[in-house]
């Protein structure tokens, strides 16, 4: 029997800045156990109880595993359903982890217009997205892709630009980038496999509108 069988709910999460927020959201819910961590060595955590099986993965991986049924749901960034443009259902925008993809220069190489870059080398784990991004304001450039410390790019002259996430805006001040165009918003989303969805439909509807729920009383708790 493959992990996936129709007595569990398989919940795909992602490594990274997502991973702590999740837990947490599961954790009210009553679905995470207490070695549900993202150090864990075991790559298949279960809570018998609630009949869920959680794996971990790559955040870049994730929409893949929902795509082919590996998980039936996951928690994930917009950022990576866009780059990654998997075929999975985005059933709710979670409302946290919040951040933006930006373009950042270094200071010393900032111009008037967006044009005045054409034709440079932008760095990026995000090579869709910029593509797409430089396609539609009607800008050449060169994509370089790379898998992380993305900032590290325009300091030793791989590129002179770069396509990245930004949270806080510390990496980007600390490398003496600045920001010069939001491309997207991005928040986490509750998505799901296309047939799970209609498989376990009552399961997975039962924690989205637990989620939502959960949702809407964060947000009115932050708004008092
Ligand atoms: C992201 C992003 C920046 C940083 C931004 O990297 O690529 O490096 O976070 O966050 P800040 O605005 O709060 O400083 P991540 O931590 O996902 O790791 P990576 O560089 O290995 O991709």
């Amino acid at each position: 029997m493959t992990l996936n069988d129709m007595n569990y709910l398989t919940i795909a999460l992602p490594k990274g800045k997502l991973f702590e927020k999740s837990l947490v959201y599961l954790n009210k819910l009553g679905y995470a156990t207490p070695d549900l961590s993202e150090k864990s060595r075991k790559l298949v955590i279960t809570n018998e109880e609630k009949k869920v099986k959680f794996i971990i993965t790559k955040t870049t991986d994730l929409p893949t595993y929902v795509e082919y049924g590996a998980a039936d749901i996951g928690i994930i960034g917009k950022d990576v359903l866009l780059e990654e443009q998997k075929d999975v259902y985005e059933l709710l925008d979670l409302k946290f982890g919040f951040c933006r993809v930006v373009v950042a220069v270094p200071q010393a190489l900032k111009q008037e217009k967006l044009n005045d870059y054409a034709h440079l080398r932008v760095a990026t784990k995000y090579p869709k997205i910029a593509e797409n991004f430089f396609h539609s304001v009607g800008i050449q450039m060169e994509i370089i892709k790379l898998n992380g410390s993305i900032e590290l790019a325009p300091m030793v002259g791989l590129a002179e630009m770069i396509v990245d996430i930004v949270e806080t805006g510390q990496t980007l001040r600390e490398n003496n980038l600045i920001e010069i165009q939001e491309i997207y918003p991005t928040t986490a989303r509750f998505i799901a496999n296309r047939a799970s969805f209609k498989m376990k439909f009552e399961r997975i509807e039962t924690l989205k509108n637990e989620l939502k729920a959960l949702t809407e009383e964060f947000e009115s708790e932050a708004k008092k």
